[in-house]
């Protein structure tokens, strides 16, 4: 099941919080996740790396629109959440929607 949190009041918002290329640590009903700003859009994944749990909101993105972990450099795929030499498990990767009513994310269960 998916759960949708509103974070922003519409996409415009989000632009102005997030630049492209910068990322931002959201807590939604207390899970930690990133919301990432890449050059194929936003993304949101979980804050925390498959390989030993940093930050990945304190990392960085590439032009492959892949977040790096600040720690080992490990690079993981925005969209599947993939890590580029399958040294990981997948990062978990959310969706998010936006409409007039609001810019969400949605978390599952
Ligand atoms: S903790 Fe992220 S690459 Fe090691």
């Amino acid at each position: 099941m998916i759960r949708w949190y509103r974070i922003f009041k519409n996409l415009d918002n989000a632009k102005k919080a997030v630049p492209l290329h910068h990322m931002q640590l959201i807590i939604a009903k207390g899970r930690k996740i990133c919301l990432a700003h890449s050059n194929s859009g936003f993304h949101v994944v979980d804050d925390f790396c498959p390989h030993l749990g940093e930050s990945l909101s304190k990392g960085n993105i590439n032009f492959l629109n892949e977040i790096i972990c600040p720690w080992h450099s490990y690079r993981f795929n925005l969209k599947t959440g993939e890590e580029c030499q399958g040294r990981t498990p997948n990062l978990a990767v959310h969706q998010i929607k936006f409409d007039d009513t609001g810019f969400y994310v949605g978390i599952k269960d």
